[in-house]
Parts: structure tokens; C-alpha cells; sequence
């Protein structure tokens, strides 16, 4: 990865500006919520979304949290369900989000939800997220700001310690107040407790007067967006492949051109912020060609690759 240089910005009103500046430049700006700092992107611009990925070094596309300043805002993202509409007006803003389903043309690049049909959203409760969510106008995506499997940073300290050099600028908002994650819910036949966090299940239960499932009633995962399925091509797939057969579509990277290329340049980042749509677009492709399986270039492990592997491992693995 290039070494940039990380700007390091204060809650004032020009800072708030340059922000939003950055984030519509797909840059990559960190800024304070009340439960953990964030790592934001702009959730409707893939290349941006890469980055994010790309700086905590996750292996894997662990869909992100889209962060808007109102329910009026969420209600473009996600479609909202009467009981969850109350829960938005009793805990937002507040630590905790929301898993439903995708509004139809949201407009969200699919790498923040890594492919799936929900999203996950909230509108946080801390005066500098919500004044650059004003500025900035559109819907930020963004994980704890912590390279991962490193605990979530709570500074703007921490925050430079882990990505100084990775991400263009820190909002530095002062500690957070409560210094752990949102709680998830999903909406569902049930409500499911996908993750425990800053809204205790007691009050959620308390509100809706009914008990939530658990996923696992002794440990929810902290990485439940990974859990659930994920789109899966409804052709077969193989990966590493560098002589496609005739009866399949190639999908390409770098000099292996093919049906489509993943990035012609062999850039990796490029390729994460085509490879969900990338694999929609080619699975129609292949059946409109009566062909009958996919096949796929080798992609490098290195940097993102590790993380387009694993989804490509995936997609091939499920049948
Ligand atoms: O407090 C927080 O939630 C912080 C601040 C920055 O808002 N964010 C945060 O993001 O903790 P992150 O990426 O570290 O955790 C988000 C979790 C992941 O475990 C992911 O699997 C899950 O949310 N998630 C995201 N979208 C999902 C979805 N559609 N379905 C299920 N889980 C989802
Ligand atoms: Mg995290």
C-alpha cells in the first residue's frame, strides 16, 4: 500500500468542511462516535470502500456499518418495518444498529455490505459524527477504525497509532463515551441479537415487551455480517484458472484478460471495488451465453487479495 500522510482535523466547522471534502474525493477520514472511532468512506463510492478494507488488512469482506444522520436519511438505505421505525425513534441517535434489507436503488456499492441483501445502518449519538454527516450529505460506511483482529480504538491516539500513514486524515473529537460497539439487531420473523454492545438486550426487550433470539445464546460472534449467506453465482465456479474452458465465462485480472477484468492494471484495489458486481454481471452474462460455469484468473494473496480469495472461495464453494 502507498504511505500517505494522515491529516490530523479538530471538530471546528472548517475541519468539518475538509472532511467532508476528503470523503467526497474517496478518501479515507476517521472520526468519533459515541461508542468506537470509525474508519468512514463515502457508501456509494466502491474505490473509496477498497481502501477501507484495505487499511484494517481484514482477510475477509466483513460487511460494514452505513452511518446516516436520521431515520428520513436511513429510510433511503434500508426498507424499515413499523417496530423498527419505534426503535429508531426511541434509540437513535444511539449505539445501535440495524440489519434489514436493502432499499431498491439505493445506490450503496455492494462492497460495503460484501454482497449481501441487508445492510447494516445507524445514526450515531456524537456531535462531530453527526456535524460531518450534515456537511458531507450522503451515507459514511465505517468499521471500527482498528486494523483487524486488533481491539476498536477509543482516541483519536489510538487511532493514529494503527493507521498513521494509511488513511488521509483523523477527526480527533476526543475520547469516546462509551467506548464499546453498537449493539445489532435484525429484522427478521424474530428480532435477532446479532451482536451485544452499547444498548443493553434487557432494554431492547424491556421496549419491545417480547425476548429476542440469540444466535448463540452463550457468545454472539463479533463478526455476525460473516455468518450469514452470501450471494452465491448460480453457475459453478473455479478459481485459479488460466485456461478457461469454451463452455465458460472467464472472469480476468490483469494481463489474463477475459469476459470481464477484475482490473486490467492488476491493481488490487481496483479489483475489490468490482469484484461484487463483477460477479452478478458475469453470472447473467454466462447463462445469456448458454455457457455452463465460471472460471476465474489467479488473483494475487497479497494486500486485498487475500480478501477477494477467500469471497471467490466462497462463491465457489457453495453449490
Ligand atoms: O459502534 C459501532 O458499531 C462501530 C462504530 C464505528 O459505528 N462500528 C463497528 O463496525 O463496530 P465493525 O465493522 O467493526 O462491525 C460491524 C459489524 C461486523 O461484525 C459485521 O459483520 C456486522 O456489523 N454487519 C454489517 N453488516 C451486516 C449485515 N448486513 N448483516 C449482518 N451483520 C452485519
Ligand atoms: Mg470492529
Amino acid at each position: 500500500m502507498k504511505k500517505i500522510t494522515t491529516q490530523i482535523l479538530t471538530p471546528i466547522s472548517t475541519d468539518i468542511q475538509t472532511a467532508a471534502q476528503l470523503l467526497h474525493n474517496s478518501a479515507i477520514v476517521s472520526f468519533p462516535t459515541e461508542t468506537v472511532y470509525g474508519l468512514g468512506a463515502d457508501a456509494r463510492n466502491s474505490t473509496a470502500v477498497a481502501k477501507i478494507y484495505a487499511a484494517k488488512q481484514r482477510p475477509s469482506f466483513n460487511p460494514l456499518i452505513v452511518h446516516v444522520n436520521n431515520l428520513a436519511h436511513a429510510e433511503k438505505y434500508a426498507l424499515f418495518t413499523d417496530r423498527f421505525r419505534r426503535l429508531a425513534d426511541i434509540f437513535w441517535p444511539g449505539p445501535i444498529s440495524f440489519v434489514l434489507p436493502i432499499a431498491p436503488n439505493s445506490n450503496l456499492s455492494e462492497l460495503v455490505t460484501a454482497g449481501l441483501n441487508t445492510i447494516a445502518i445507524r445514526v450515531p449519538n456524537n456531535l462531530t459524527a453527526l456535524a460531518l454527516l450534515d456537511q458531507f450529505n450522503g451515507p459514511i460506511a465505517a468499521p471500527s477504525a482498528n486494523i483487524s483482529g486488533k481491539v476498536s480504538s477509543t482516541t483519536a491516539a489510538h487511532v493514529l497509532y494503527e493507521m498513521n500513514g494509511k488513511i488521509d486524515a483523523i477527526i480527533d473529537g476526543g475520547p469516546c463515551n462509551i467506548g464499546l460497539e453498537s449493539t445489532i439487531i435484525a429484522e427478521g420473523e424474530n428480532i435477532t441479537l446479532l451482536r451485544s454492545g452499547g444498548i443493553p438486550l434487557e432494554n431492547l426487550e424491556q421496549v419491545l415487551n417480547q425476548k429476542l433470539s440469540l444466535i448463540n445464546p452463550t457468545d454472539s460472534p463479533t463478526s455476525p455480517g460473516q455468518l450469514t449467506s452470501h450471494y452465491a453465482p448460480k453457475l459453478p465456479l473455479r478459481n485459479n484458472i488460466l485456461s478457461p474452458k469454451p463452455t465458460e465465462a472467464y472472469l480476468g485480472f490483469g494481463t489474463k484478460d477475459g469476459d470481464f477484468n477484475l482490473s486490467p492494471s492488476g491493481d488490487l484495489i481496483e479489483a475489490a471495488s468490482n469484484l461484487f458486481s463483477y460477479l452478478r454481471q458475469i453470472d447473467d452474462f454466462a447463462i445469456l451465453h448458454k455457457k455452463t460455469a465460471i472460471s476465474v484468473a489467479p488473483i494475487p494473496i497479497n494486500g486485498l487479495g487475500l480478501a477477494i480469495n477467500d469471497r471467490l472461495q466462497r462463491a465457489g464453494a457453495i453449490r
